[in-house]
Order: C-alpha cells, then sequence, then structure tokens
C-alpha cells in the first residue's frame, strides 16, 4: 500500500458540498512517471504520448541528441524539436477525459536526487524496459524506491520490432528481481523483431499494427478475431498462443488489487518508435493506475482530495536569472482546488505565499496555470523562501511528511577556496543541506572545516558549487572520494568500522551515521570480517 496515501475514504462522499467539483476532477486524473534505464525509450513514448493524446500532431526521432544530451533535458529536446512548450517538471496530456500528468525523472548526466523525489509526487508509475536489456541499474534503483514507497508499477517491453529477449523469460526476470508477479494484459505476435501485433488477452482478439513512414504517425490497429488471426498470422498466432495458455495456466491475469498494491504488475509488449502499443498503455492508465486519493500528513491524519487546498513541493529550480536568485518551486497539488493568486500558507515557516505568478503550463501553451486540482503540478515562481519537501495549506493547517533521502553513491571533500571566507562557506553549505542539493557529513577525525558532501548524482555537485559561489560567494573547491556505498549504522559501530581499511563512518545533518564504502564488496568483506556489524541498506530515511 502506499505508504502516503489512504485508498478508502471511509466517509460517504463527505463535504461534498465545499468544493463540488473537486472529486470528479481528481478522479479524471493520473499522476504518473516514467522510470527506465537511459536509452529505453523513455523520450520517444513521452512523445508517443503526445502524439496519441493529439498534443503533437507528428513525431519524429530526435535528432542529434548525443550531441545534446549532456546540457538539456529530454523534455527540452523534444520542446525544441516539435515546438511545442513542456516545462521540464510535468506534461499534461488528455485522453478520454482523463487529465494524465506525466512527471518528469532526470536521468542521463542530470539524475540526481531530485530524480527519486519526484516519485514523491507520482501515484503510479510505468517502468520501460528495453527488450533486449532486461532490467537495467537505473531502473532497478527507481524501481526500489517505488516499492518502498508503494507505488503501482506498470511494465512496459519497449522496442519489440528489434531482436531481444524471450518474452517468457523477461518476464521470469521480472519476477525474480523485482519481486512482482507479472500479469501481462497483452502478448507479442511475432518474435522481438518481427512485431506484428498482440494479443489482447482480456478478450482474445488480435491487434494487429501498421507501421507508417518513419513511425511518425499513430501506426493504425486493427482488431481481428482469433481465427482471422491464425488465418492471417499463421505460426506466429499459434505461438502466441501456446505462451498465453502457459500464462493461463500459471495464473499470471491482471487483479487491480494486487496491482494497486505493489503485489503484480500489467505487462504490455510495444515499439515507441514504430508507435506500436501507445493506445494500450493510455487504456491502462485510465482504467487501472490510480487517481489521486486521501494522503496521510505528518501526524498519521488523513488530508482528502475535497479537503481544502493543500501541495508539497517535490522540486526546486534555479531561475534563469542567477543574480535575483530566482527560484521556481514545482508542487504538486494534494487536496481542494488552486486558485492562481490565493494567498496560502507554509507550514514550515508558516508565512505566507502569495501564488501570484503560477507558472504556465504544461502542454501545447505557454499559458499561465490559473486553476488546478489535485494530481495536478504547478510550478511557483518567486519561491525563494520554499524548500523541497514543503508543504503548502489553504484554511486547515496540515504537514506532510519530509521527503526522505536517498542512498548516496557520489562523495567529495569540499573546502573554503578562500580561507578568509570561512564563515560564508559554512552558512551556505548549511542552506545547501537543508535545501537537500547535496547531503552532508562530517566527523571529528575531518573537522568541521573539511564536510563530506554527498550525492546520488554528480551533477548535484556542480548545482552546489555553482551556488556556493554565486549565492554565498564562497567558492568551494571539491575533492572526490573513492566511496560508492553508504550504509546506516549505529554509534555502537563506529569505531569498529573505521578500524577496517577503506571504510569509514560519518555523521549527516539529520543525525543518521552512514558508514562508506569503496564498494559493495568491500561491504560484503566487512560482514565476514565482522559478523554481527548493524548495517542497514539506505534506501529511504
Ligand atoms: P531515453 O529517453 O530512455 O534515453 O531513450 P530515447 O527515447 O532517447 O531512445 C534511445 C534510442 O532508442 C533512440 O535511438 C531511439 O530512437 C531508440 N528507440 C526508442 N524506442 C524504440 C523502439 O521501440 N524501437 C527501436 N528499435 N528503437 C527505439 P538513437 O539511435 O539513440 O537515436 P535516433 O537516432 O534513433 O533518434
Amino acid at each position: 500500500m502506499h505508504d502516503d496515501v489512504l485508498t478508502v475514504d471511509p466517509r460517504p462522499h463527505a463535504a461534498a458540498h465545499a468544493h463540488d467539483d473537486v472529486p470528479a476532477q481528481a478522479a479524471r486524473r493520473r499522476a504518473f512517471a516514467v522510470i527506465s534505464h537511459p536509452d529505453a525509450g523513455k523520450s520517444t513514448l513521452t512523445e508517443a504520448l503526445a502524439l496519441h493524446t493529439h498534443a503533437i500532431g507528428e513525431a519524429g526521432h530526435i535528432n542529434g541528441k548525443s550531441g545534446r544530451r549532456h546540457t538539456v533535458s529530454d523534455w527540452m529536446e523534444i520542446e525544441q524539436a516539435r515546438g511545442i512548450s513542456i516545462t521540464s517538471a510535468a506534461l499534461q496530456l488528455t485522453y478520454r477525459d482523463t487529465v494524465l500528468n506525466l512527471l518528469d525523472t532526470p536521468g542521463h548526466a542530470d539524475f540526481s536526487e531530485d530524480t527519486y523525489r519526484v516519485l514523491a509526487a507520482v501515484d503510479a508509475a510505468v517502468m520501460l524496459i528495453d527488450a533486449a536489456k532486461g532490467l537495467e541499474p537505473q531502473t532497478m534503483k527507481l524501481f526500489a524506491v517505488c516499492k518502498h514507497r508503494g507505488i503501482p508499477i506498470i511494465t512496459v517491453v519497449n522496442k519489440w520490432d528489434r531482436p531481444g529477449r524471450d518474452p517468457l523469460a523477461l518476464l521470469d526476470e521480472i519476477a525474480e528481481r523485482t519481486g512482482l508477479a507479472p500479469t501481462p494484459l497483452t502478448w507479442p505476435v511475432g518474435i522481438a523483431g518481427d512485431f506484428r501485433g498482440v494479443v489482447d488477452r482480456r478478450t482474445g482478439e488480435y491487434v494487429r499494427f501498421t507501421a507508417t513512414a518513419g513511425g511518425a504517425r499513430i501506426a493504425p490497429e486493427e482488431r481481428f478475431t482469433p481465427a482471422e488471426a491464425a488465418a492471417r498470422e499463421g505460426q506466429a498466432w499459434a505461438d502466441a498462443l501456446e505462451e498465453t495458455a502457459l500464462l493461463d495456466a500459471t495464473g499470471a491475469d491482471h487483479d487491480t488489487e494486487s496491482f494497486r498494491s505493489g503485489v503484480s504488475t500489467p505487462v504490455l509488449f510495444a515499439s515507441a518508435v514504430r508507435n506500436f502499443g501507445v493506445h494500450a498503455l493510455l487504456d491502462v492508465l485510465v482504467d487501472l493506475a490510480p487517481a489521486p486519493g486521501a494522503r496521510r500528513t505528518a501526524d498519521g491524519d488523513a488530508r482528502f482530495v475535497e479537503d481544502p487546498f493543500s501541495a508539497f513541493v517535490f522540486k526546486m529550480q534555479a531561475g534563469m536569472n542567477a543574480a535575483h536568485h530566482d527560484r521556481l518551486a514545482f508542487v504538486r497539488v494534494c487536496s481542494g482546488v488552486f486558485h492562481r493568486g490565493m494567498v496560502v500558507t507554509s507550514a514550515r515557516t508558516g508565512r505566507p505565499f502569495a501564488t501570484k505568478y503560477a507558472q504556465q503550463a504544461f502542454g501545447r501553451d505557454r499559458t499561465v496555470v490559473d486553476v488546478a486540482y489535485p494530481g495536478d503540478v504547478v510550478g511557483l515562481v518567486n519561491a525563494a523562501d520554499l524548500r523541497v519537501g514543503d508543504t503548502l495549506y489553504l484554511d486547515a493547517p496540515v504537514t506532510y511528511p519530509p521527503l526522505p533521502t536517498f542512498a548516496p553513491e557520489h562523495f567529495a571533500v569540499a573546502r573554503a577556496a578562500d580561507a578568509g571566507r570561512y564563515k560564508q562557506f559554512r552558512r551556505g553549505i548549511a542552506q545547501l543541506s537543508a535545501e537537500g542539493v547535496v547531503q552532508v557529513l562530517r566527523s571529528d577525525l575531518r573537522g568541521e572545516q573539511a564536510p563530506v558532501l554527498a550525492a546520488v548524482g554528480p551533477m548535484q555537485f556542480e548545482v552546489a558549487q555553482a551556488r556556493m559561489a554565486a549565492e554565498f560567494n564562497a567558492p568551494v573547491r571539491l575533492d572526490r572520494l573513492g566511496y560508492t556505498v553508504a550504509m546506516a549504522t549505529s554509534p555502537a559501530w563506529r569505531d569498529r568500522l573505521n578500524g577496517q581499511p577503506g571504510v569509514e563512518v560519518l555523521a549527516r545533518t539529520d543525525g543518521e551515521l552512514l558508514a562508506l564504502f569503496p564498494d559493495k564488496w568491500r561491504v560484503n568483506s566487512v560482514v565476514r570480517a565482522l559478523p554481527d556489524v548493524e548495517l542497514t541498506p539506505l534506501v529511504a530515511t
């Protein structure tokens, strides 16, 4: 079950009079993210979803992306290539009268703690897998966070137009490595590399795809009865039936309850680049993915969607104008209606926040967001006082649980480049730590003047360095350390772990004690040397 989400509202249509349309608006919204390893096809799929929901008229390969990928996000590439406007945080699409909010999980070079935090703002995730590669490291990392948070997962096996693995072997891998029971909704007709269509397992029909030139347009789909399919596809159809019979025999059938409680994952087969199987994914999002529901507050109470407005900040972005420290806060609406211009309260500071400049837009036009409902994302301009994890509310006070911190994999010692500016250095590091830009670790051994910065992705160091110089006028020197694994430990083990070669124990600002290791093999050898040692993996705290 979702950590912070209560699925059952015990009150029979309570407060329906308050904001009449809020429950209805919430019910027609889906907030989701695509989790994948770079190159599995996330940008291509995003573009295909935009095409199928008529947000764009034509899809094309995002050509020459390799040259740009290190400087701009994929969505900015799509935006530039297609001349549409997508903020770097969320893309809003409408399909079958349902509003789909696709939140961006930055990958590649800009993979960072933010990527994980986005998952706090979604109600479902699409796990996109390359048919030839199966589950890759970044997919598994993001999956672990989803699992921890109880986020339901829809699996899409992509690139079926290319030679890949045997579909049953892929299902085995999903089951073994994620612990989820895969329940295919469609099954490919034609082996990987010879993708003709799919069996719709609910109806037994054959859905045949026809490629369009360059995959630029929606691929026509035709439905055939099993008898027609057998006549058309011969052996490929017979093979597909034989495999689906195996699935039937093992009970690999979709069950909404077990999907939503994170026990099973519906599986679809697709080719994003050819626009095959995209409608099926949209239908699953509309029909099976959960709508925004009541959320648990820090006190353990429930905030229902029809309660007064509340939202939390899941991402901060520095604006274009660094000199003004212009900051954009992306919030996910949890309850009530957002009206641009309303004055809300920040739960952490107790101060009012005017939402006059609610940023525009998601989708085709760069318009201002005037109204938003639970499940929507709003970008708030001039948000210098807000931080990641902050709650905003109207009327009845509410605070959502803090966003978790994640296992860092990159470490660097920070020192003031100019020793005379140590005071500014100290203040800047404290601020970056409070904002969650980087995690900050310290030990008596290293001393106050040389804190260790810890990050999920190295780009966090670049951001920290840039902000230290620009905002705090305290340039820092960073020396990278050779650790890649951090585990939580207890004070009782500090000295003994420090005595192990290559291992170092430091305290994080939040008080958590972290043992750092060069790699997982070193963790294993330490565990062999100290069998009782207290070491806990750090997915989230
Ligand atoms: P990412 O955002 O997950 O990193 O992946 P992206 O969509 O950029 O796709 C990575 C590569 O995989 C691209 O090829 C893209 O065209 C290709 N791709 C995506 N979906 C499919 C699919 O369903 N089938 C096949 N065969 N390929 C797919 P590229 O060579 O890097 O770029 P391009 O020159 O093709 O544009």
